[in-house]
């Protein structure tokens, strides 16, 4: 028997294995004897504890803006790519990358907001230790980001905000016809919603998109096949928007950081019709205009066809919630 050469040998494992034609990275951090032969700028605590994996118009951007209010984390550095998302673990280009690129994405050495204190004083407190986080709204629907995820930061705290999967798909379509996306501009949301598979391609690409990161149930057990669900908090996106305060101390909670006072910091605003931030010159802060957008409501028809689109894959998420010991969201109850 010959040999066929390196080349043809590749090409056999990669045509019996299509699986690994994309490489795997895992973190070296979690291992000891690995740990003690890295380089030194090699920093394993360079890497986030926490992941907000989203859905997109879930009410993620909020979320991130608050909680980067806390002294004692930091966020990933602005991105250019993504806005202010790394994408890491859901962009194939980035992902290929690798995880020095990714541990670059975030301040080095972490450091706390708060001032250090003059070390050389023998009172002076150590200063706090500062958790690092990212959100990229895309991770929760992706398929690959589960175990891509796990296998660099197997210790990392998960969040995922549950919205109304109805109001969510709607927000998205509104988010797609604010971008001018074409299919979005020319189709009403009626028929992006009814669309079928025998619809144009551009029409049902547009639907699935819209409707299918509603589907929580599949997304979240997706995630608890390679996280302990006491590695996941779910936070319900209505609270979020009507008592933030409340929902950041749960979250505090969770992280089990010191009490911030958010209800001293966040402060509703009329105008904007959502929670904003108070500033030290006691001026508040909104979000952008993309969030918190104002748009005609959902007609009834639509808010019907969706609520019995969604009953079985809602049916199926509190099944999944009571088996797990949680609260449901409000508006699954
Ligand atoms: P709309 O703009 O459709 O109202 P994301 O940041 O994940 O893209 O989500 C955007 C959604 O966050 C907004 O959708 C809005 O409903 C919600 N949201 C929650 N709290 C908010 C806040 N304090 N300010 C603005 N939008 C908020």
């Amino acid at each position: 028997l010959s040999y066929p050469g390196p080349l043809a040998m590749a090409d056999r494992y990669f045509s019996l294995y299509p699986e690994d034609t994309s490489p795997l990275w895992t973190s070296p951090c979690s291992n000891k004897r690995h740990r003690e032969i890295l380089p030194a700028w090699f920093n394993c605590s360079q890497l986030p504890q926490l992941l907000i994996l989203g859905p997109q118009k879930s009410g993620t951007t909020a979320l991130h803006t608050f909680l980067s209010l806390h002294p004692q984390v930091q966020t990933n550095r602005q991105s250019e790519l993504h806005y202010e998302e790394v994408q890491f673990f859901s962009d194939d280009t980035l992902y290929q990358r690798g995880i020095q690129w990714y541990m670059e994405q975030f301040p080095y050495p972490p450091s706390p907001s708060v001032p250090p204190t003059n070390s050389s004083l023998p009172s002076s407190p150590p200063p706090p230790p500062t958790l690092l986080f990212e959100k990229s709204a895309t991770y929760f629907v992706h398929p690959q980001a589960p175990q891509r995820a796990k296998a660099v930061l197997p210790q990392a705290q998960l969040v995922v905000i549950l919205a109304d999967p109805s109001h969510r798909a709607y927000s998205w379509y509104q988010h797609q016809r604010a971008h001018s996306d074409p299919t979005a501009v020319r189709f009403s949301f009626s028929e992006v919603i009814r669309a079928s598979p025998s619809s144009p391609p551009h029409l049902s690409s547009l639907s699935h998109h819209c409707l299918t990161p509603g589907h929580y149930h599949q997304h979240i057990s997706h995630w608890l096949e390679y996280y302990d669900h006491s590695q996941l908090l779910l936070i319900d996106g209505d609270e979020l928007v009507e008592r933030p305060a409340a929902v950041m101390d749960q979250l505090l909670e969770f992280l089990r950081l010191p009490f911030h006072p958010f209800q001293n910091i966040l402060q509703y605003d009329s105008r904007k019709g959502f929670y904003c931030v108070v500033e030290s010159n006691r001026r508040k802060k909104c979000l952008g205009k993309s969030k918190g957008r104002s748009y005609p409501p959902m007609t009834d028809e639509d808010q019907q066809w969706l609520s019995s689109y969604y009953a079985p894959h809602n049916a199926q998420l509190k099944e999944l919630l009571t088996r797990l010991g949680r609260t449901p969201p409000r508006w699954l109850i």
